[in-house]
């Protein structure tokens, strides 16, 4: 079985095709034949965000090219379905990505699988660990990206309830908003990981400290907004001289990172242990953080040493299509000839 996933819900262009080799079995094996992500990263930059209806003609502009590159190596008629991102994101890029899809299905005769994008963030972990339930489920799922920061209980395939979530900006949107206070290049948070990773530890912690906003409350949700305050104020308040050199940078750097990681490590933990999971799942384009997968990694061994700790390659942890092909596949039977009638939903929930 072969299928076709589409992501248009941001800024990146993406098509890819995975193939399923043993669809029978209770553990399917994915392979990924190809995956293209044409990122409009450039063009938002100067904002320091993404401009809708930019990355809406960008994505018309793009599709067709992208999808080209994709089906290179491959028979689009060897293809059984086609997934598609149908929310959360910005409407008018969700609606290009539907209605190329669409024209898909027209022309090769196909059906459609709606797709979560929060929940393809999840399900990206599938690409690289075959999925035993007995190791999985209840499992604690964290998903924290430009767009999202939830936290949520998942007792078994498709099944959710929202324990907390971000109440302001999420976990991304905080490094890319402080990056730009700080000067730096968007998204945010590849570049305070670089410069975070060039300093002293010991050193540049002594010189910042950051608040942890909502770490000790009971609940499970978050709030990133006052952090990015924080860094303004400490920001506004040097010289001009400190505020431009090195040392400066890489410090804050890497205590917002570490500010952002030990909030999302302690309420994730909490979760884990409260609702006594067996795993704990993390998904989106923070996870990409090679601190923040090492200091989970750790913890978890030391805390919760019989949780199972999964977490997608980094290239599939950043928006990606394989991700929406693999959800489309745990979705499979809901596919639908009436795939006319499909709409996007921008706040569309778990
Ligand atoms: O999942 P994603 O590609 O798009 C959304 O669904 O939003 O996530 C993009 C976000 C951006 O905010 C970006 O700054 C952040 O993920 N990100 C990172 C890293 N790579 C991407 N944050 C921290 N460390 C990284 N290495
Ligand atoms: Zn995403």
């Amino acid at each position: 079985m072969k299928i076709l996933g589409i992501d248009t819900s941001c800024d990146d262009t993406c098509v890819s095709i995975i193939a399923i080799t043993n669809p029978k079995s209770q553990i399917p094996n994915f392979e990924i034949i190809s995956n293209v992500v044409s990122s409009q990263v450039k063009l938002h930059a100067k904002y320091g965000g993404v401009y809708p209806s930019l990355a809406k003609r960008e994505h018309q502009k793009n599709l067709p090219v992208v999808f080209k590159k994709t089906t290179r190596k491959i028979d689009i008629s060897k293809v059984d379905l086609i997934g598609v991102t149908v929310g959360p994101g910005l409407e008018p890029c969700l609606w290009t990505g539907v209605n190329f899809a669409k024209e898909l299905a027209e022309k090769f005769t196909l059906q459609i699988i709606p797709v979560n994008h929060v929940e393809a963030h999840i399900y990206a972990n599938f690409l690289n660990y075959e999925p035993r339930r007995c190791d999985l489920f209840p499992a604690v799922c964290l998903v924290v990206s430009g767009g999202h920061t939830q936290l949520i209980l998942m007792p078994d395939y498709g099944k959710y309830k929202i324990l907390g979530e971000t109440r302001d900006d999420a976990a991304g949107e905080c490094f890319d908003k402080a990056a730009r206070i700080l000067g730096l290049a968007y998204p945010g948070g590849p570049v305070i990981e670089a410069l975070a990773s060039e300093v002293n530890i010991n050193r540049g912690r002594a010189s910042i400290r950051l608040p942890r906003p909502m770490i000790y409350q009971k609940n499970y949700d978050f709030s990133f907004s006052g952090l990015k305050t924080a860094v303004l104020y400490d920001f506004r308040s040097r010289s001009s001289k400190i505020r431009k050199s090195k040392e400066y940078i890489r410090a804050m750097c890497a205590e917002i990172q570490q500010a952002i990681i030990d909030v999302l490590i302690h309420k994730t933990l909490k979760a884990a242990k409260n609702f006594k999971a067996k795993s704990v799942i993390l998904g989106g384009g923070v996870v990409a953080n090679d601190e923040l997968r090492k200091q989970f990694q750790e913890k978890i061994q030391k805390e919760i040493p019989n949780t199972k700790y999964y977490v997608p390659d980094s290239k599939y942890c950043t928006d990606n299509a394989a991700m929406i092909a693999v959800t489309a596949y745990f979705h499979r039977e809901e596919a639908t000839k009436n795939w006319q009638k499909i709409k996007v939903n921008a706040n569309l929930k778990m």
